[in-house]
């Protein structure tokens, strides 16, 4: 059904294993609009295509290396996206004027089912309002979205609650534009050469949707290393691995880097409901997910 409303042009948000998608047709411009406008997506800020079988990488791509090749046949499907050079029926509105694209394919059983009967690429962004923390529920995106969008199929909370990896496959050897649950030792398995962008000492970033405020609730974000340190409790909530915080206004002691992970946005959303000011956001070391989640709690802390 929902994948009938996409053939006729409709913006349908979906559950994947990251977080919810707002997706439409690749192929149809009016809908891809529609995407930006639902959102308030910034017309820069270039989008994913999702599918649902491999082959449709062909519709989207015009050429696809060996290393990036290497990595569909590891990861996908998995929360990893690919930018390759784009083909030229590769609308421009969907990537935002650029001549790449962002290829993923989804492993959630309710995004693949979706995908195949869509028989088309679907371009999706997070389907959270632009700036606001992505969705990992189905009532966010419905907070966020209710009377802008067409459709939302409801699944569970997503799997692991960050968005996915983002690998810039158009050079010589991979470069990996953001992190998600794949990390870059999880590349470098693959393709050893692999490289972090380090685009945030350039001023034209290579992923433009990352200079965008992001992630961001309406409280005050502060990153500790040491929770036991803050004396301010009071219309402040707490987040992270240590039970030093249970005297807070408000929170959750995950058990461990990927529980947090798969907690964050929804902690953010809940805590901008109950009207917090503050949250306080426990540091993880940055190995395996614990990377992803502080580059999301710091681009958190800036917004
Ligand atoms: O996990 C995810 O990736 C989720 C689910 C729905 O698949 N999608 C998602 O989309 O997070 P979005 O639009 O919120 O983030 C896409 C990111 C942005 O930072 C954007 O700039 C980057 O990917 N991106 C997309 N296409 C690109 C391209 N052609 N070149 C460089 N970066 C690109
Ligand atoms: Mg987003």
């Amino acid at each position: 059904m929902a994948a009938g409303l996409i053939k006729r042009g409709w913006v349908v948000a979906f559950p994947t294993e990251t977080v919810y998608g707002l997706g439409a047709d690749v192929f149809n411009e009016a809908a891809v609009e529609r995407i930006f406008k639902a959102k308030r997506r910034p017309p820069d800020n270039p989008l994913i295509a999702h599918i649902g079988s491999i082959e449709q990488v062909g519709s989207l791509a015009a050429e696809v290396k060996p290393f990036a090749r290497d990595l569909m046949d590891r990861f996908f499907p998995g929360p990893l996206t690919l930018v390759l050079q784009k083909t030229d029926s590769v609308p421009l509105i969907a990537t935002a004027g650029l001549d790449t694209i962002g290829v993923r394919m989804p492993r959630h059983p309710l995004a693949r089912r979706f995908l195949k009967a869509c028989g088309t690429p679907v371009v999706a962004p997070s389907a959270n309002l632009s700036g606001r923390p992505s969705p990992t529920t189905w009532r966010a995106v419905f907070e966020d979205l209710n009377g802008r969008i067409d459709c939302i199929l409801q699944g569970e909370a997503t799997e692991i609650g960050l968005e996915s990896t983002v690998v810039d496959c158009t050079g010589h050897r991979p470069v990996v534009l953001r992190l998600g649950s794949i990390g870059l030792d999880d590349i470098r398995s693959v393709i050893p050469e692999a490289v972090v962008t380090d685009e945030q000492v350039h001023s034209a970033p290579k992923s433009p949707g990352l200079k965008h405020k992001h992630y961001s609730p309406g409280a005050a974000v502060r990153i500790v290393a040491d929770v036991s340190a803050v004396k301010d409790r009071e219309g402040a909530a707490y987040i992270g691995l240590t039970r030093n915080g249970t005297d807070f206004d408000k929170h959750f002691i995950a058990r461990d880097a990927a529980a947090y992970a798969h907690h964050l946005f929804e902690f953010f959303r809940e805590c901008d409901r109950e009207g917090i000011r503050t949250i306080y956001c426990e540091a993880v070391p940055e190995a395996g997910i614990g990377a992803a989640l502080m580059d999301r709690i710091r681009r958190a802390a800036q917004g």
